[in-house]
């Protein structure tokens, strides 16, 4: 049975039928001092009116699938309620699927005093998961922080889906060293072109961005742009930048988990692209392609 944390319910619908489980109908209740209560009380389709809505779902020793983005606090907190009203139903097993970590970025102390965040939430999901599947997490060494098996899906080659057949001379690029695997991923599923890589360095302080470009020619050349993560958009509207002042045809921005906090939607249409998307790791409407397909084949 799929239980789904309030930010992946589209997701979780489509793995349901990518793996033939049963899918129920989560609530999700805030209390008025601000607590959340996520509970799965019934099965999706089953039962008519408001009967069906408090019908206790009953796993009865089988296996229980929450899947859940923790795109925020909240949803990690949701992500542990699901965990919990699982084992309540009886499950036997709880697999974790998390397609999208929160706070795996802050994968050690950068500064003394700070806490390796990503080791912290690994730790509370551990407490009632049997195992745990990542898509695409920014570091993969994020899985040994887990205190239960824990397994890294790379749904990467599905970025390449989306984009034109007739790309010209297309360059895959990443913005910084740390995703030419996934641009190299693109480029293979894709079938055609050439890879290469930005150097970044960020100001810690100031979030500022500073990309240094690579020899490659881009000058009358379509350009994918690839990340594992569009947070801000700072990265890709000044790699966007750099690719325009050096003549770059079009300019097409994927990655795989578009965040896009904040005003980034605004920031990379302004650099000027020709499209931007990227999976339902985030549900956001650029979320063009599914990565159901890949976890499935992990479950
Ligand atoms: C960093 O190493 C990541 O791969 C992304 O480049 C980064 O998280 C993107 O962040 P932002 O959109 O805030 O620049």
């Amino acid at each position: 049975m799929i239980l789904p944390g309030s930010s992946s319910q589209a997701l979780a619908a489509t793995l349901a039928t990518e793996c033939d489980e049963p899918l129920a109908v989560a609530e999700y209740r805030r209390f008025p001092d601000g607590e959340l209560l996520v509970s799965a009380p019934a099965l999706a389709g089953e039962g008519e009116g408001r009967e069906a809505d408090v019908r206790p779902v009953d796993i009865d020793g089988g296996r229980a699938v929450v899947v859940a983005s923790t795109v925020t606090s909240d949803a990690h907190v949701e992500l542990l309620q699901l965990q919990d009203a699982a084992r309540e139903a009886g499950a036997d097993e709880v697999v974790t699927v998390v397609p999208y970590m929160g706070y795996a970025r802050q994968d050690k102390a950068f500064r003394p005093g700070q806490p390796a965040s990503a080791r912290a939430v690994a730790r509370a999901i551990s407490a009632e998961a049997d195992r745990v599947v990542l898509v695409n997490p920014h570091e993969p060494s994020v899985a040994d922080f887990f205190d239960v098996p824990c397994e890294a899906v790379d749904a990467a080659s599905r970025l390449a889906e989306p984009l034109p057949d007739d790309l010209d001379e297309p360059l895959f690029l990443s913005p910084d060293a740390g995703a030419i695997s996934i641009a190299e991923t693109v480029r293979d599923a894709y079938g055609d072109g050439d890879t290469d890589y930005f150097e970044k360095a960020r100001d810690y302080d100031t979030g500022e961005i500073e990309i240094s470009p690579s020899g490659a020619p881009v000058e009358g050349r379509d350009v994918v742009l690839v990340d594992d993560i569009i947070a801000t958009g700072s990265t890709m509207s000044e790699s966007i930048g750099v690719l325009r002042d050096r003549g770059a045809a079009n300019v097409y921005v994927t990655c795989v988990h578009p965040l896009l906090a904040s005003n980034a939607r605004t920031k990379l249409e302004r650099a000027g692209i020709r499209a931007l998307y990227g999976t339902d790791t985030i549900e956001r409407d650029v979320s063009a392609v599914s990565v159901a397909p890949a976890i499935a084949a992990h479950l």
